[in-house]
C-alpha cells in the first residue's frame, strides 16, 4: 500500500480528496494546522470510508516541524492542499499569504528533495488565466498578471515547483482548478466558511437556510447573455478525483514531462443567473436576491476546455451542475 501526505486534508477540497485516496487504497496521512478547518472533520471521513487516517496538526511554516515529519514519516507523494485562499484578504496581508503559501510549499519541496521524494500535487487555480482572450480555456492560453496576491502565489507556486522539478528531477502535476462546489453525497463533509461567505454557492445556500437576507448578483452588465458573470462550477467529488488521477499519472510513470499542468473543470460555463435558476430547482424554492454594482476584481467569463485533462488523465466529471447544487443545499440543511 502507498502511503500519501495530504496536507491541508481536513478542508473543503483535501477532505473529499482523502476520502477518494482511501477509496481507491491509498494510505493517507493528513498535515493541518486547523487554521480553516475543523478535527471533527477527521471522524467525519473515518465514518465514511471506515478508515481513520493519521493527522498531524502542524503548521507547515515551521522548518523544524516539517523536517521532523519527514525524519518519522515514510511517503510516497504529497498532494498538497494547505494555503491561505481567500482573494480579498490576500490583498489586505500580502506577507501572511507569501509567507503561508510560498514558505510551506519550498519547506515541502526541500524536504522531499533530499529525502528523494517523488510525485508531488499542487492545487492551482484557473486564477492563472486571468481573462481568458479565448473561451473554453485551454492550458496553451498565456498566464497574465494575477490581478490578486493569493492569484500570484498559485503563479509563483507553479514556477518553484517547475524549477525544482527540472533541477532535482522530481516529478510534479498542477491542477489548475476551476469553481469547486457541492459536498460529500454522504453530507458528512462539505465546505466550512469562515463568517460571511465569500464565493457564490455558500453565499446562496446561507440566503436559502435564511441565514442572510438576500444575495448580491455582483453586475448584471458583463458582455455575456444574461449580462451576470459565468464560471465553471464543478462538484468537488469530480475535482477529488482528478487529484487520484494525477497522481496515479505520476506513480505509473505516465507523465510526459517532469511538471504537467491540467485544467480541472466541466467544460460549461454558468451564469450567476443560471446556478440561481438550478439552484432553485434543486431547493424547489425560490432564492431572495438584487443585482448591485460589479465586485472588484471579477471577470467577465472562465470555463475550461476539459479535452487535455480527460484524454492525458483519463479522468472526467460525473456529476451536473444541479446535483452539485442539491448536495450543497443538503449540506447546508445540516449544519
Ligand atoms: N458572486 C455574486 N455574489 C456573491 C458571490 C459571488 O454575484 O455573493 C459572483 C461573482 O461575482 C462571480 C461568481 O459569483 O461572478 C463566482 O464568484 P466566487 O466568489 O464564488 O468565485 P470566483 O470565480 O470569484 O473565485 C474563484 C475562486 C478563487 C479564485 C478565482 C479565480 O474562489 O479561489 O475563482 O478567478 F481565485
Amino acid at each position: 500500500m502507498k502511503r500519501i501526505l495530504v496536507t491541508g486534508g481536513l478542508g473543503f477540497i483535501g477532505s473529499h480528496t482523502v476520502v477518494a485516496l482511501q477509496n481507491k487504497g491509498f494510505e493517507v496521512v493528513i498535515i493541518d494546522n486547523l487554521s480553516n478547518s475543523k478535527i471533527d472533520v477527521l471522524e467525519k471521513i473515518t465514518e465514511i470510508t471506515g478508515i481513520k487516517p493519521l493527522f498531524h496538526k502542524i503548521d507547515l511554516r515551521d522548518k523544524a516541524e516539517v523536517r521532523s515529519f519527514f525524519d518519522t514519516n515514510k511517503v510516497a507523494g504529497v498532494i498538497h492542499f494547505a494555503a491561505f485562499k481567500a482573494v480579498g484578504e490576500s490583498i489586505q496581508k500580502p506577507l501572511a499569504y507569501y509567507e503561508n503559501n510560498i514558505g510551506s510549499l519550498v519547506y515541502l519541496l526541500q524536504e522531499m528533495k533530499n529525502r528523494n521524494i517523488d510525485h508531488f500535487i499542487f492545487s492551482s487555480s484557473c486564477t492563472v488565466y486571468g481573462q481568458a482572450d479565448a473561451l473554453p480555456i485551454n492550458e496553451n492560453a498565456p498566464i497574465k498578471k494575477a490581478a490578486s496576491t493569493y492569484g500570484n502565489t498559485k503563479q509563483i507556486g507553479e514556477e518553484i515547483i517547475a524549477e525544482s522539478c527540472k533541477a532535482y528531477h522530481m516529478n510534479a502535476i498542477a491542477l489548475r482548478y476551476f469553481n469547486p462546489i457541492g459536498a460529500h453525497e454522504s453530507i458528512k463533509i462539505g465546505e466550512l466558511p469562515l463568517g460571511i461567505p465569500q464565493n457564490l454557492i455558500p453565499f446562496i445556500t446561507q440566503t436559502a437556510a435564511g441565514l442572510r437576507t438576500e444575495l448580491a448578483v455582483f453586475g448584471a452588465d458583463y458582455d455575456t447573455p444574461d449580462g451576470t458573470a459565468i464560471r465553471d462550477y464543478i462538484h468537488v467529488v469530480d475535482l477529488a478525483n482528478a487529484h487520484i488521477a494525477a497522481l496515479e499519472r505520476l506513480l505509473n510513470k505516465k507523465n510526459k514531462t517532469n511538471f504537467e499542468f491540467f485544467n480541472v473543470g466541466t467544460g460549461v460555463g454558468s451564469s450567476v443567473l443560471e446556478v440561481i435558476t438550478a439552484f432553485e430547482k434543486a431547493a424547489g424554492k425560490p432564492l431572495n436576491y438584487k443585482i448591485v454594482d460589479r465586485r472588484e476584481g471579477d471577470i467577465t467569463a472562465a470555463y475550461a476546455d476539459t479535452t487535455t485533462a480527460n484524454k492525458e488523465l483519463n479522468w472526467k466529471t460525473e456529476k451536473s451542475l444541479e446535483e452539485a447544487l442539491a448536495d450543497a443545499w443538503k449540506w447546508q440543511q445540516q449544519q
